[in-house]
């Protein structure tokens, strides 16, 4: 499902939404673009949950210390957004038990040969050679727990997470066809444009906070480095500003980052370039980046200034997580045949 033809919530009950990101790094231009504007954006008209995926990110090692304080400067980065605690449910996965709990039965309705056919398996186990751990293979299942707990009719994310979507939607099929209606069918929501931004050095990748730091724009980039990256970031051999993601990959993800942050369309903005060169296109998508980033930022540092705000608000986000993934839990616990408390 795309942005044209988005379904709205009836008045009485809104529709649900639930999306997550890992606090392995600071968020880039591509998360914000592909996924946590788009959570804004959907914020007034759904129910709506957004997840810290702190359970996902230690598929991969990562440094104690520097996990916690990624994953409170991500909280204080969703309400730097505009994520209002009040009409949002913001928390961290680890502080919901429901998640692991349905995650085991999950993995038990779900085969070897799906998970092996995983892109992004084969992809991070060759990255990490020396790291392939079972959490990393069944990492789907765990996200597919995610989504179904709170009964999600739509999830917003970048296209990287189309299959991960659809083998959420196989196993919940799965299980309602033996047990009967137990879970949701979700359904995907990606931008129209900017669903896979690309890397700034090597454009046909996607844009990743895993790689070096001149290949993205992180959301705290001060504006001396979003200046110098976008300058260096790779073109295309002719002049031409137009956009042609097959084959003038490097300008077309510059043009799609601008159309994405100023919600111009292509079109239009592509003919604005029209006899001008790359400077002009890098000059002004800095402006916008910049333009865009540094509000976010001022209040990221506010919310980071104010801790305790940031405990009250994961605290109730994890109590009413908590409440909404119960009912889901017991009911599929009932289902599988376990004894009730
Ligand atoms: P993560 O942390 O890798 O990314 C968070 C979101 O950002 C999107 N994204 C991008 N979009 C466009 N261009 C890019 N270059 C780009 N890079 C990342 C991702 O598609 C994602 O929407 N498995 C998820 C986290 C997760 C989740 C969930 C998401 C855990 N449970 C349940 C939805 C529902 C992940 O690793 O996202």
């Amino acid at each position: 499902m795309n942005q044209q033809n988005q379904s709205n919530g009836t008045p009485d009950k809104k529709l649900r939404i639930l999306s997550g990101i890992q606090p392995s790094g600071t968020p880039t231009l591509g998360n914000y673009i592909g996924a946590m504007r788009n959570w804004k954006l959907l914020s007034n008209d759904y129910d709506c949950l957004y997840m810290i995926a702190d359970l996902h990110s230690i598929t991969v090692r990562q440094e104690p210390a520097k996990l916690r304080q990624q994953s409170t400067q991500l909280l204080a980065l969703l309400l730097a957004i505009g994520l209002d605690p009040e009409q949002n449910i913001l928390f961290f996965q680890s502080h919901v038990s429901q998640h692991t709990q349905l995650s085991w039965v999950l993995n038990c309705f779900t085969y070897m040969g799906e998970m092996s056919r995983m892109t992004q398996f084969k992809d991070k186990s060759a990255k990490h050679s020396d790291n392939i751990n079972c959490g990393l293979f069944t990492y789907p299942v765990l996200m597919a727990s995610d989504i179904l707990l709170y009964q999600a009719n739509l999830v917003p994310v970048g296209a990287d997470q189309t299959q991960h979507l659809e083998i959420c939607r196989d196993i919940a099929n799965r299980f309602n066809g033996i047990y009967g209606n137990v879970f949701t069918i979700p359904e995907g929501y990606f931008p129209k444009f900017g669903a896979k931004v690309m890397s700034l050095q090597d454009p046909v990748r996607k844009m990743s906070k895993s790689d070096p730091d001149d290949c993205f724009i992180s959301m705290l980039d001060n504006p001396d480095n979003v200046r110098r990256k976008i300058k260096r970031a790779v073109t295309d051999s002719d002049a031409a500003i137009a956009y042609d993601p097959e084959n003038k990959p490097g300008v077309s993800n510059l043009l799609t980052i601008q159309s994405s942050l100023t919600g111009e369309a292509m079109d239009a903005l592509v003919d604005s370039y029209a006899g001008k060169g790359y400077g002009v296109l890098k000059s002004n998508l800095t402006d916008v980046i910049i333009e865009t980033l540094s509000p976010i930022q001022d209040k990221f540092n506010q919310y980071m200034n104010d801790k305790s705000y940031l405990e009250t608000v994961w605290r109730s986000g994890a109590e009413h997580a908590s409440r909404l993934a119960e009912r889901t839990l017991s009911k599929v616990m009932k289902k599988v045949g376990f004894v009730s408390k």
